[in-house]
């Protein structure tokens, strides 16, 4: 019998990076058996995202609430689960500061629901989706490393950091085997229209205006998505207890590079001159307590998993836009 994880309960797998997880782990994963995707189907879920997989016998969809831990139980028994990796959770920064309730509710009880499960099955390994703005912002200089100390500053961030803190806590206390991987911005088909780069993509279809934040010198490292997921597959391979992981794509954009970027393959794809579509872009007040950077140093997964980002920005651009363009279905503005 293999020592490897095989049985996976994924949480929020109906989301962006949930489902290219569950995507690659069925499609490029030998040991991978068992994915029970447990998704509350939110505003942000879409079960098209996995179409392919619904006919993989490998593969179960459950409608259901991380928070509710006699459903997470049973299926942890019933799929004789060895490993939770927990992607459920309220995703969007703009979101969180209109109404940061519901990040605490989800991200924080969400998280803590699971790991009291845990806690009653200590042989499933459970593995958090962290975030790098769990580390607050940057100056000009400096990255992120696993090592930084935690300043969220959004409501998004503070829900992210402290359900981190419970699953450390967890390991500490009650030697339950967990990891936890800290990620940068991810970007690529099946994101939510509401996130900035298919947000731009949708905008240009309809030559609406292109809102920026400010003057769009706040910086992100962007990963494509595909990269961010087969790290975590990496990290799950190898299963240490207590490890952690930041994850990046190196690859910082100020944001006005970014819809420049957008707007220049947008342009070529169209036979258009990009000057026609650089006119849309409209400078709009400032996200209120807008972190001005993300960094994220990756030598550690490089150097341990010999991983790293397969995608720079242009060609992971390419792919995202020409994979909107397939799917209009995904450009409606809310
Ligand atoms: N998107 C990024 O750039 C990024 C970067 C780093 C880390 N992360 C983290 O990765 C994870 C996934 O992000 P995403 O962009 O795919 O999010 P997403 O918003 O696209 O998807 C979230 C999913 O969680 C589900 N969900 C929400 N509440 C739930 C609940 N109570 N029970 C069960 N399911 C629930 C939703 O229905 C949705 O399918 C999140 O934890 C996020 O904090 C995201």
């Amino acid at each position: 019998m293999s020592n490897r994880l095989q049985r996976f309960l994924v949480t929020g797998g109906a989301g962006f990076i949930g489902s290219a997880f569950i995507r690659m782990g069925l499609s490029k994963i030998p040991e991978c058996a068992q994915i029970v995707n447990l998704d509350l189907l939110t505003y942000a879920a879409n079960l098209d995202n996995l179409t392919e997989a619904a006919s993989d016998p490998r593969y179960v969809f459950v409608h259901g609430d991380v928070r509710d831990e006699a459903l997470v139980e049973m299926l942890i028994l019933k799929y004789e689960i060895d490993a939770i990796v927990h992607f459920a959770a309220e995703s969007h920064v703009d979101r969180s500061i209109l109404g940061p309730r519901a990040f605490y509710e989800t991200n924080v009880g969400g998280t803590l629901a699971l790991l009291e499960v845990v806690r009653r099955h200590p042989d499933v390994h459970f593995h958090q989706i962290s975030t790098d703005e769990v580390f607050g912002s940057l100056a000009e200089a400096g990255s992120f490393t696993e090592q930084s100390a935690y300043q969220p500053n959004s409501p998004y961030s503070a829900s992210k950091a402290a359900a981190d803190h419970f699953v450390r806590s967890y390991a500490h206390t009650y030697g339950i085997s967990t990891s936890i991987s800290y990620c940068t911005n991810n970007y690529g088909p099946y994101q939510h229209v509401e996130k900035l780069i298919p947000y731009m993509i949708a905008s240009l279809t309809q030559e609406k205006p292109l809102p920026i934040y400010g003057k769009g010198d706040n910086v992100r490292d962007w990963i494509y998505v595909d990269d961010h997921v087969e790290a975590l597959w990496n990290i799950l391979a190898h299963k240490k207890p207590g490890a952690i992981y930041a994850i990046g794509g190196e690859c910082e954009k100020k944001n006005l590079d970014v819809v420049d970027c957008i707007v220049e393959r947008f342009a070529a794809l169209n036979n258009r001159s990009p000057a026609s579509f650089r006119n849309l872009i409209t400078h709009v007040e400032d996200r209120r307590g807008h972190d001005l950077r993300y960094a994220i140093d990756c030598s550690k997964i490089k150097r341990e998993m010999n991983w790293r980002p397969k995608h720079d920005f242009s060609s992971g651009i390419e792919k995202t836009i020409s994979w909107y363009l397939k799917h209009p279905e995904r450009l409606v503005l809310l």
